[in-house]
């Protein structure tokens, strides 16, 4: 079994080590353009200096309303293209490989006057009443992924996730808590994920690794469970994902009864098991042994670090030395580890 500072291949794509950074909002677009700016390039660029073999940048929304917050980064023109091109060539000329994670925030967009979602159900009484898309209107949304996607490969993405998790447009599609859709859409819950991973598909070079984040549970009274989710992860996979970021939650208020060291793990085994697909772990995982653990034991092919990177841009370079391994920093700070004279 490999361990997490071993390679990692798949189709072109290929990691210096299994350590992603997972996609986290900084809602810190000022001009509330959803274009990237001097905080985004410092912030992803650090985390490539720090050895990291997979950077995934936050969610970036297909629409204006698409977003959770007007803060948030988008990707709904041509023109927000150069910025993210120049943060994804930064993070590569440091070892660091770049993927985006495409979404639509739907009922949970905050600052829309009239949020969109599969079906016209209030996320809680703090959040907007949102309004059902109508068939025409959900095949246009299909579009606006697509153009996303074509512009992210533009801007020269190494991967793309697609967001498909924590109670967003996707889940309110895939959730029979929040899809009471009488159209295609609602009798087959699937069906809008595997459109939008069609649509990455129709514009991604097939060389390409497509990763999906899926909330595995959800925390709600009949919502799904451990068992439909790796059926739906079994629909996408054959839609054309090929790596399924598996995460928790977010179509209601609650949460796990616990959220201690690894407490998604056995979710990602579950869907590495049950479909044959690789998987990203995420959750408490920034104890280095402990992730080393979670690949070494085939439980997760890669191993997610969010909030430890927040603390440490460098947490793969200290994880590397904390395991035995070497230094993973730039040569200019080689004389900080006594490795030049
Ligand atoms: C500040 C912050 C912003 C986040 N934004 C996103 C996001 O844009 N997309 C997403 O899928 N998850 C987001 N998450 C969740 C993280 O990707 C990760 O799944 C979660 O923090 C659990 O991992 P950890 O215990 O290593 O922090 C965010 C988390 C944090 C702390």
């Amino acid at each position: 079994m490999p361990n997490l500072l071993d390679t990692f291949e798949l189709k072109d794509l290929k990691l210096k080590n299994r350590i992603v950074m997972p996609p986290m909002c900084q809602y810190s677009v000022e001009a509330k353009d959803g274009i990237p700016n001097d905080w985004h390039y410092t912030h992803y660029t650090s985390r490539a200096v720090g050895g990291t073999g997979l950077i995934i940048i936050e969610m970036t929304d297909v629409e204006p309303d698409g977003r959770i917050t007007d803060y948030d980064l988008g990707i709904w023109s041509d023109e927000h293209v150069p910025a993210f091109k120049r943060i994804i060539e930064s993070c590569q000329s440091y070892g660091a490989k770049v993927g985006i994670q495409i979404a639509h925030a739907g009922r949970k967009a905050e600052d829309a006057e009239v949020p969109v979602s599969s079906s016209a159900l209030q996320f809680s009484d703090r959040y907007n009443q949102p309004r059902e898309l109508t068939t025409e209107e959900v095949k246009e949304m299909v579009g606006k992924f697509e153009s996303a996607f074509a512009r992210a490969v533009a801007a020269g993405v190494d991967t793309i996730e697609i967001h498909g998790a924590h109670g967003y447009l996707i889940q309110q599609f895939q959730s029979p808590l929040t899809n009471k859709r009488t159209d295609q859409y609602g009798e087959d819950l699937a069906l809008f994920g595997v459109e939008v991973i069609q649509a990455a598909r129709r514009v991604m070079p097939e060389s390409m690794p497509l990763i999906l984040r899926l909330s595995a549970v959800e925390y709600a009274e009949g919502g799904y469970n451990i068992e439909d989710s790796v059926k739906l992860a079994q629909r996408y996979k054959e839609a054309g994902v090929d790596i399924i970021h598996v995460s928790s939650g977010g179509e209601s208020t609650s949460g796990p009864a616990s959220a201690g060291p690894g407490y998604q793990l056995d979710l990602a085994h579950a869907i590495r098991r049950d479909v044959q697909i690789p998987t990203i772990a995420v959750g408490r995982l920034e104890d280095p042994e402990l992730a080393d653990q979670a690949i070494r034991d085939g439980k997760a092919d890669l191993a997610a670090i969010g909030r430890g990177m927040l603390r440490s841009p460098y947490w793969a370079n200290e994880a590397s030395i904390q395991l035995g391994g070497e230094p993973l920093t730039p040569k200019q700070y080689e004389r900080g580890y006594g490795l030049r004279k």
